[in-house]
């Protein structure tokens, strides 16, 4: 990954009316990055991605590109490529002349267009569709066309609004997979917003988390995910344990917790980082188990603690002994340097 920063974002805030959808975002996007901006529904993701396109005016707060103040530049000047959360395809167009618009909007010679755009077709895998109109096109394929479209005139920067949500998991799982190829062919800078913490765990060299107009944390996917931020990072981004403590031993029991996270806080374990003790094993939670859900390769254990708060277990379904069942008692580990204040 490169690591010349391209665009700077310095204490930005969008405000509408009296609502600040966006406070005081400060983050570095880093050339040929894949940058995600992941958070929930309504947390600010697609109003900071207007914001980087110019398609809305920050409220207070400075944008650089490449060094430059491109506050005021329009969306036009900055030329960024952008594809939206619908397909946004104009439907009496082909997919060529979809995808030659903004080639033909810059002026272009006609040799030049046809050639970047067979090159493009190319590129997404719509060979032989060039002459159909998005309305005889899957999902899949008008998502591809918007990609070709927005990608056709070379922009430094692709902007990508939930480009997949519409499509199926199966159809998702491929587009995602096309887009890594794009995002590693290309060296574009992609800025992806997404609700999916999966999909931005899988695509992204960095994440960008996002709740209710803060900016939670900016990490890469391991970062994030083992060393979370606050503990709405820690919830956010898949399953997590969380043990209250009291006068630094976790709450109804006597395991001491570790130097990182004394006091009446709270301690967080990831359920993969946690096991079924062994004798040798000093640390050891008594709980129960409440509830066993089979999943196939692994059943999810829900367990109690003494003091009643609950945890998750995977057990592997190999060969061997079978899954506790609910009422059973078992004691649970895990390595301390695994656990995190939150
Ligand atoms: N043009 C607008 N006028 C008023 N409120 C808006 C406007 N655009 C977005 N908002 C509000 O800003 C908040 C963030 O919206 P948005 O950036 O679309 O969230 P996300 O993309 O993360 O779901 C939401 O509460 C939304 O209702
Ligand atoms: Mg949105």
């Amino acid at each position: 990954m490169a690591s010349t920063t391209q665009i700077e974002a310095c204490s930005v805030t969008k405000t509408f009316g009296k609502f600040a959808a966006l406070r005081d975002i400060s983050l570095t996007i880093a050339e040929g990055e894949f940058l995600s901006l992941l958070g929930p529904s309504g947390s600010g993701k697609t109003t900071f991605l207007t914001l980087l396109g110019g398609y809305e005016a920050v409220t207070s707060g400075q944008l650089l590109f490449e060094g430059q103040d491109m506050t005021g530049w329009s969306a036009k000047e900055r030329a960024f490529g952008m594809v939206f959360q619908g397909y946004a395809l104009f439907p009496h167009l082909t997919v060529a002349e979809n995808i030659a618009f903004p080639l033909k909007v810059q002026k272009r010679s006609k040799a030049r267009i046809d050639a970047r755009v067979a090159e493009m077709i190319e590129l997404v895998g719509l060979a032989g569709h060039a002459h159909k109109k998005p309305s005889a096109l899957s999902g899949g394929q008008q998502q591809r066309v918007a990609l070709a479209r927005a990608l056709a005139y070379e922009p430094k920067v692709l902007l990508l609004d939930e480009p997949f949500s519409a499509l199926d998991k199966n159809l998702r799982g491929q587009m995602q997979e096309e887009l890594r190829r794009l995002h590693r062919d290309l060296g574009t800078t992609f800025v992806f917003v997404t609700h999916d913490q999966e999909e931005a765990l899988a695509l992204s060299t960095r994440i960008a988390i996002f709740n209710h107009g803060h900016l939670q944390q900016i990490g890469t996917p391991d970062e994030v995910y083992e060393r979370p931020a606050n503990r709405f990072t820690a919830e956010f981004l898949g399953d997590i344990n969380i043990l209250s403590l009291q006068g630094g031993n976790i709450t109804g029991s006597a395991i001491t917790a570790p130097p990182h996270a004394q006091g009446n806080g709270h301690l967080a374990i990831r359920p993969e980082h946690m096991r079924l003790a062994q004798d040798y094993d000093t640390n050891r939670l008594p709980t129960t188990v409440r509830d066993r859900v089979y999943l196939g390769a692994k059943s999810r254990l829900l367990l109690a603690t003494g003091a009643g708060e609950e945890l998750i277990l995977y057990f592997d379904n190999g060969p061997g002994e079978a899954p506790p069942a609910p009422g059973a008692t078992l004691e649970v580990t895990w390595d301390p340097r695994d656990s995190f204040a939150v």
